[in-house]
């Protein structure tokens, strides 16, 4: 099984997998961001306690089924985000990569840090070969993310997710085991690697 954190990104910031107990406090980070997260996630429009703990079921699930994990943002203690791995596909190698931010842990590069960490988690610990980020168009925060880390848009996916009544379309970003290697494209830290 995945073993995986906590880990460090940044100061006062970690990540570490989810675990059962984070339902109360999930619960209210995505009620108090509600509007914020809704806009692109439509999960977050109807969260409430019972899906959290069906949401941590899951998770833990997943993490047994050896098929990816998604792990906790916290920042000076407290929950400020989700980041993780929908699912591995082995047979292909490849996976996809979700996240969200509390609207005041924004502005601060964490979600950065947070993805760089698991792409080196993806490529480097389970050798996968892709990794893709979709994100709906017009979601230009969301969009700065693989875009500064040298992701390529491979396609728009036309229609491909249904916010609110309406089928947005999405920018479909992937990411290969050897331009990583290479450094993504001027990434940060690219000269470390
Ligand atoms: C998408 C989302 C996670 C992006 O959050 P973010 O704070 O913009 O992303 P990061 O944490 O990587 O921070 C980047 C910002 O920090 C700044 N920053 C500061 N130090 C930085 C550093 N060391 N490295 C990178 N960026 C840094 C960047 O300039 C950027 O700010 P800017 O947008 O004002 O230019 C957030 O907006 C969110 O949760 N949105 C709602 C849910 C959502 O859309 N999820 C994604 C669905 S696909």
């Amino acid at each position: 099984m995945t073993h995986f954190g906590p880990l460090s990104i940044a100061e006062g910031a970690e990540l570490r997998l989810w675990e059962a107990c984070d339902a109360v406090e999930l619960t209210e980070v995505i009620a108090a961001n509600r509007e914020h997260l809704a806009t692109w996630l439509p999960w977050a429009e109807t969260q409430g306690f019972q899906d959290s703990v069906e949401y941590l079921d899951l998770k833990r699930l997943q993490l047994e089924a050896n098929d990816g994990f998604e792990a906790a943002l916290v920042l000076d203690g407290e929950i400020a985000g989700g980041v993780g791995f929908h699912r591995v596909d082995w047979v292909n190698r490849s996976t996809s990569i979700g996240y969200w931010l509390a609207a005041d842990a924004q502005g601060r590069g964490l979600m950065t840090a947070a993805v760089t960490a698991l792409l080196d988690y993806a490529f480097f610990e389970w050798e996968l070969h892709r990794v893709i980020i979709e994100v709906i168009v017009g979601n230009e925060r969301s969009r700065a993310i693989p875009e500064r880390l040298g992701f390529r848009q491979e396609a728009i996916l036309r229609e491909a997710k249904l916010v609110r009544g309406s089928h947005e379309d999405t920018r479909l970003y992937a990411m290969l085991a050897p331009e990583w290697a290479a450094g993504g494209a001027d990434r940060e830290g690219a000269e470390r690697r």
